[in-house]
């Protein structure tokens, strides 16, 4: 008898903690955009969708599933997780010294390099990201 409201609890709360892991994981709009002025190429915006708390490379991820033409390839690093590769067919590479640089855009409205790759960002809704083709 007095074990039925503690059980009864734990059931409730598993079945909540499942919902909102799945079914009600709201989604919130972020705008990716894709620079290449080394290619001399318009930047082009795109908007997708990020879970809460939700990783940018699912957000990425999301887009490349719309019909909206944005695609990228990224690789596994042991250490340091995904790493973007390409983006909309051009990939940095090692000759050139280049690469795609992950820039967001911070509460001042400047654009920072992040700390963390694509697979740890955690964009804030409506937050503008740039992914940067560029040089080291
Ligand atoms: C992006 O890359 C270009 C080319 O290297 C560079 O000039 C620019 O400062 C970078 N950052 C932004 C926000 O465009």
């Amino acid at each position: 008898m007095t074990m039925m409201p503690a059980l009864l609890t734990t059931a409730v709360l598993l079945t909540l903690l499942s919902w909102t892991l799945t079914e009600n994981s709201e989604l919130l709009p972020i705008d990716i955009v894709v620079k290449n002025s080394l290619q001399n190429k318009v930047p082009l915006t795109y908007t997708t969708q990020v879970a809460y708390r939700g990783i940018l490379l699912g957000a990425m991820k999301r887009l490349m599933d719309s019909d909206a033409g944005f695609k990228f390839t990224y690789s596994e690093n042991l250490n340091y997780g995904p790493y973007l590769e390409s983006v909309n067919g051009v990939a940095g590479n090692n000759e050139d010294h280049t690469y795609w640089e992950l820039l967001a855009k911070n509460s001042n409205g400047e654009f920072e390099r992040t700390d963390v790759g694509i697979g740890c960002y955690i964009p804030s809704p409506y937050q503008q990201i740039i992914l940067n083709f560029t040089k080291w």
